[in-house]
């Protein structure tokens, strides 16, 4: 796959990730430095993340998942909650125009979305039908989401199935999303998972920057996807 940068160098890669991770870590660090608010800092994010996950669709990345929100960041104060869920918000409302934009890129929302008002249930739903014939790229916003709880919420579905002995691939077939996470971006510094796509992580690459996410740019994505065709993968094997 070959793109041009804004220097016009040709951009290609041998291998890409099947299933990216991304997440979009220090938002609140980047408002805190500028001395604005936090809020002010998941918009900048909200940009950024736009930017990334059309860049994905050009790439031919085929999935895509973003950690927008987890179960754990309903404990911010409600500001800050709020502020999260209106920008979810508007991005919904503009997301049709804005995956056009990009091509062949398919909106999935996953997470518990038990928890979120009517109106914006709806436009999660909405976003997901208009583009559900689109088969280029899967963009996934967890949004509500947490590894674990998607575990329990799989095993749930098996026992309610009447399931009284569960296999892998019978977990793996009710998560939210599959396939296997290849690689985990995750910029700001910090080194750990937070919850995020436990099961599919089982053999994920890492890959971890300082770069606040809303300064994080497509050189970022392209640097981090440089050293992932790098990577010797032996998934528990030898050499
Ligand atoms: C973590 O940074 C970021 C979040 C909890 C929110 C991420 C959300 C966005 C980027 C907006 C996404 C919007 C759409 C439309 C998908 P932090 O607040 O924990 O930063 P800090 O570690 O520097 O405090």
């Amino acid at each position: 796959m070959a793109l041009f940068t804004k220097k016009n160098q040709e951009v290609s890669f041998e291998v890409l990730p099947e299933h990216l991770g991304i997440i979009m870590d220090g938002n609140g660090r980047w408002a805190k430095q500028r001395g604005l608010p936090r809020k002010a800092g998941h918009k900048a994010g909200a940009e950024v993340y736009r930017e990334i996950s059309k860049e994905c669709g050009r790439l031919g990345i085929k999935n895509v998942t973003f950690y927008a929100f987890s179960t754990e960041n309903w404990k911010r104060p409600k500001e800050e909650v709020d502020a999260l869920m209106a920008l979810c918000k508007s991005y919904l409302l503009e997301a049709k125009e804005d995956v056009k934009q990009a091509g062949d890129i398919r909106l999935k929302i996953i997470g518990d979305k038990e928890s979120f008002s009517p109106d914006l249930l709806e436009l999660m739903v909405g976003a997901e039908k208009e583009t559900e014939d689109h088969m280029g790229t899967t963009v996934n916003v967890a949004v509500n989401y947490g590894g674990r709880q998607e575990i329990v919420r799989a095993v749930n579905k098996l026992i309610a199935e009447g399931k009284t002995e569960i296999t892998e691939e019978d977990i793996s077939a009710n998560l939210y999303t599959v396939p296997e996470c290849d690689l985990i971006i995750r910029p700001s510094g910090e080194q750990r998972l937070s919850n995020f796509l436990l099961w599919q992580a089982a053999y994920s690459e890492f890959w971890y920057s300082d770069v606040l996410w809303p300064d994080f740019t497509k050189e970022d994505l392209y640097r981090a996807l440089r050293d992932f065709e790098k990577r010797n993968r032996r998934f528990g094997g030898s050499e």
